[in-house]
């Protein structure tokens, strides 16, 4: 039975044409993915399904109900909740008032029932296994654990239709299992859910149907009870291409180590619990990959590097010289860039246009050197661009306009002109379509080739088996495994970083 039925859904932007017409249909007690490149319209498509946006023309049945789509839509009386990709959490609440948010439960005495909310967030909690206090501020969370939160948040409303707006993108293996569980609980009890990912294995190891959107239309169609469940199946239908990305994607990079030299030292680094007497070497043109569970110290290990993150001990060494690096700024003498995980707090100017975003690491580092051509770096900027393919591709537009992928592509873009000596990447690829995604780590070889080092977190295995020479796996702050080559593979990274060897 259907729950939810839309139609020729049409939405544009400032001329920009977001959605051209979208069709979707979703089934009781059903979970249908929701897929197509970045910019394609899905969040457009989920906003306005839960009255977040108006269209500006089309149909939609919720509940058999016809909305009507000029007045608002009330989602939480038809019993919708969203997790948005852009993550929506107050960091100076606690978990527990985040969550409950709009929905507190008043006790017959007109109070606050805070006992009956915080039982019942305490137990989705722990159903996903998160070691989280609910009367922690989220300030302090990681990337995963807010998107675990957020999530908690949508379920703690009792929503009968869950739309999951890439829910996953920061999240490793077991915690998607875990998601996955309280997912499959939810359909079990009923509950439909439309499911945004850019992780074809997730799609196809969790959804019942499928839905592809490509440049605001609906191009395809899948059910799994009657089509396979493989991933390269669904990738000519996202980018509109019969070329083999499958293979490209999946073909281990060819060694780009030529040169025995170390451009990076690491020696006994410790901060905290997180950073626990951590040393490794880097070598020129290597990819050298951080591992294991999330939330074992692989981010901070970055920002300390990067300089954000104060070192209690320990030294760095760059082309085999001892460096000092105490602050951010010191980096930047050495050409070593971190390209931060969290896009909206720590990687974007969100009100700036992607030229600005794009010139900024240039400008600091140049500033006291020589005055900078400014039309030299308008075309730099658009090179990336289309390097890296933005859409728009209009340098002057402002970043929060773009969709969450294409934010992700410039705050990678920022650092691709400086020719780095050695690349910090955290997560650089979340939310990042499959055919970009590709295109990002080719751009990321050909820097490897030049001499460049990169030192990679993904939280997504994949990512680190295509990509890296390397990859050291970290478990509550220090290094317990490596990995080379043909080694890294699934069942490796995820019995070393569950330390089942
Ligand atoms: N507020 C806005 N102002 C202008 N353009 C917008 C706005 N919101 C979205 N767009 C544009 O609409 C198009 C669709 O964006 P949308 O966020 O729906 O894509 P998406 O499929 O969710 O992509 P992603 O996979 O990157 O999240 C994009 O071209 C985007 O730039
Ligand atoms: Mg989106």
């Amino acid at each position: 039975m259907k729950v939810l039925e839309a139609k020729g859904i049409k939405k544009s932007f400032d001329g920009v044409q977001a959605l051209k017409g979208a069709d979707f249909i979703l089934k009781r007690a059903s979970i249908c993915g929701l897929v197509g490149a970045n910019g394609s319209g899905k969040t457009t498509f989920a906003k306005i399904v839960s009255g977040l946006l108006f269209p500006d023309g089309g149909e939609l049945n919720i509940n058999g109900i016809n909305i009507d789509l000029r007045s608002r839509v009330n989602s939480s009386a038809l019993n919708l909740a969203m997790v948005h990709q852009n993550l929506s959490l107050i960091p100076e609440m606690t978990i527990l008032e985040n969550i409950t948010l709009g929905v507190e439960k008043v006790g017959n005495n007109g109070f606050i029932d805070k006992y009956s909310d915080r039982d019942k967030a305490e137990k989705l909690i722990s159903n996903l296994n998160l070691k989280l206090h609910l009367d922690q501020t989220c300030e302090d969370l990681s990337p995963s654990e807010k998107q675990m939160i957020e999530f908690v948040k949508a379920i703690f409303r009792d929503p009968k239709i869950l739309i999951l707006d890439e829910a996953t993108a920061s999240l490793e293996y077991n915690e998607v299992e875990k998601l996955f569980e309280t997912i499959n609980d939810l359909k079990s009890k009923g509950v439909s859910i439309i499911f945004i990912s850019h992780r074809l294995w997730e799609i196809t190891k969790i959804c019942d149907e499928l839905v592809v959107f490509r440049n605001g239309e609906t191009v395809g169609k899948i059910d799994f009870k009657t089509q396979e469940r493989k991933e390269s199946l669904l990738i000519p239908l996202i980018t509109g291409k019969e070329d083999k990305l499958e293979e490209i994607q999946k073909e281990k990079k060819i060694n780009n180590i030529k040169s025995e030299k170390f451009s990076l030292e690491v020696e006994n680094i410790v901060r905290g619990k997180k950073v626990r007497n951590i040393s490794f070497k880097v070598k020129r043109g290597e990819i050298l990959g951080i591992g294991g569970l999330n939330g074992q110290g692989q981010e901070e290990l970055l920002l300390v590097l990067a300089g954000f993150l104060k070192r209690s001990s320990g030294k760095i060494k760059i082309d085999g010289k001892y460096v000092k690096i105490k602050h951010p700024k010191d980096t930047i003498r050495y050409s070593m860039f971190l390209v931060p995980g969290d896009r909206q707090t720590e990687g974007l100017f969100m009100k700036h246009s992607i030229f600005n975003n794009i010139i900024f690491p240039k400008v600091t580092q140049r500033l006291h050197k020589f005055l900078l051509n400014i039309s030299s770096l308008k075309n730099e900027t658009e090179e990336i661009i289309k390097k890296i393919s933005i859409i728009p591709p209009g340098r002057d537009i402002i970043v929060s306009n773009l969709s969450g992928g294409n934010q992700q592509k410039v705050v990678v873009g920022k650092w691709l002109n400086l020719s780095p000596k050695i690349l910090l990447l955290a997560d650089p690829a979340k939310g990042v379509d499959i055919e970009t995604r590709t295109n990002l780590y080719k751009i990321i070889y050909e820097l490897t080739k030049r001499g460049t080092s990169v030192i990679l977190y993904a939280s997504d295995n994949e990512e680190l088996i295509y990509n890296c020479d390397r990859v050291l796996i970290m478990f509550e702050g220090q290094v317990v495994d490596e990995l080379i080559g043909n080694s890294i593979s699934d069942k490796n990274l995820l019995a070393s970083s569950m330390r089942i060897n």
